[in-house]
């Protein structure tokens, strides 16, 4: 199984579906849990779960650069393959993305190209849409702007708040992204074997 690294920056509850999709498939194994934060919640059900842990807090770092610099480290104690952001709150810099570039796959709740960054539900309720969603895609340098994996959808109900359409499109989040996980990591597979052949 590849070598998987989740990063959260809170609750971990994609985290969570996604660590039980590893263990039920066996497509993959998590070797580390990292958060940008030492209060995630989510870092106390990974040790729960005898999963290792990393807490990187960024704000003990003059740059977004050195921070990774530390990162990039603790993946490569692990050796770690591939990555899964889950409710990760930080912007990773091009000298990030480009070392993972097809090896880094990101879950945004919106209809992506629609709403990349912050307060996507909100913004769809505001334009007036009549359905919201979630996307699972590739990480490159431009934030919420890679390739398209799979996607899921939601219809906004008359009177819908925020709120209670980010709970709705949590579920099919949490349908989602094991299986586009899963469809990520065999394309990574497929294409290493093509650059083994090569
Ligand atoms: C999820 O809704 C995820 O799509 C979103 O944060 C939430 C994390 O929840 N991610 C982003 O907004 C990325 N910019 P979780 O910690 O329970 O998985």
């Amino acid at each position: 199984p590849v070598r998987l690294a989740i990063f959260i920056s809170g609750r971990g509850s994609n985290m969570k579906t996604l660590v039980q999709a590893c263990l039920d498939e066996g497509f993959a194994k998590p070797v580390l849990i990292l958060s940008n934060s030492y209060s995630a919640a989510g870092l106390e059900w990974a040790t729960e779960n005898d999963l290792p842990i990393a807490a990187i807090d960024h704000r003990a770092y003059d740059d977004r650069e050195s921070f990774e610099k530390d990162v990039q480290d603790t993946l490569e104690l692990h050796n770690v393959e591939f990555i899964a952001l889950a409710g990760f709150m930080r912007v990773l810099t091009p000298w990030f993305t480009d070392q993972w570039e097809g090896r880094m796959i990101n879950i945004h709740p919106s209809l992506l190209p629609k709403y990349p960054g912050l307060h996507t539900h909100k913004r769809a309720i505001e334009a007036g849409d009549k359905e919201a969603g979630c996307s699972v895609h590739w990480v490159t340098a431009g934030v919420d702007e890679g390739a398209v994996i799979d996607q899921e959808r939601v219809e906004i109900m008359p009177n819908d708040t925020p709120d209670a359409l980010a709970e709705r499109v949590l579920e099919r989040e949490h349908f989602l992204y094991p299986r586009a996980l899963q469809k990520a990591i065999s394309d990574f597979l497929v294409r290493e074997l093509q650059n083994e052949a090569d």
